[in-house]
C-alpha cells in the first residue's frame, strides 16, 4: 500500500539524497516521493531542481508530462486497472461497466466521495492474472465483481 505520509520537507531532501547523483535521477526521485508521499507537493519541486541543478520550470515540466505523478493527495484507495488485451478478454471491460452502474465509479474520472480513483492502465505484466490491477500499488489479479465490491466497501471505509 502507498504510504500516504503528510508531506515533510526533512523527508523529502533525504529521498533527494538517495539518489541526485544517480544518471537520470529526475524520475526515480519523483517515483520515490509519490510513493512517499502519495503524491508530488509543489515544495518538493524546488527542492528536486535544486538537487539535479535543473530549473523548477524543468523539474515541473517532468512531473507535469507524466500522468502517473499525482500533484495532490488521492482521496481513497488508487486502483490502476489494466485494460489492455489479455485483460479486456478476460473480462475488465466488464468490471469497468460493474464500476459504473453499481458504484458510479468511471475510470480516469475521480468522484469525490467514491473512496476509489480507478485509472486505466494498459498491461501491468501480470496477464497471466487477468483481470489485473493494482491497489495502491499492490498487484491484484483475477479480479472479479465480488473483489472489486470489496475494494470499493474498503477505499470508503478508509476515506471516512
Ligand atoms: S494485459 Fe492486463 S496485465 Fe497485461
Amino acid at each position: 500500500m502507498t504510504a500516504a505520509a503528510a508531506f515533510d520537507v526533512t523527508l523529502a531532501r533525504a529521498i533527494i539524497a538517495r539518489k541526485q547523483s544517480t544518471p537520470g535521477a529526475a524520475l526515480p526521485i519523483l517515483h520515490d516521493l509519490q510513493h512517499a508521499f502519495g503524491y508530488i507537493d509543489d515544495a518538493a519541486i524546488p527542492l528536486v531542481a535544486d538537487a539535479l541543478n535543473i530549473s523548477k520550470a524543468e523539474a515541473l515540466g517532468v512531473v507535469s508530462f507524466y500522468p502517473d505523478f499525482r500533484r495532490a493527495p488521492a482521496e481513497g484507495r488508487v486502483m490502476k486497472l489494466c485494460r489492455a488485451e489479455s485483460c479486456q478478454a478476460n473480462g475488465c471491460e466488464e468490471l469497468v461497466a460493474h464500476l459504473e452502474t453499481k458504484h458510479g465509479i468511471a475510470p480516469d474520472r475521480p468522484k469525490p466521495g467514491a473512496g476509489l480513483q480507478v485509472e486505466t492502465v494498459y498491461c501491468l505484466g501480470n496477464c497471466a492474472l487477468s483481470p489485473a490491477a493494482l491497489v495502491d500499488g499492490e498487484p491484484v489479479g483475477r479480479l472479479d465483481a465480488a473483489r472489486l465490491d470489496a475494494i470499493v466497501s474498503a477505499g470508503q471505509a478508509s476515506a471516512q
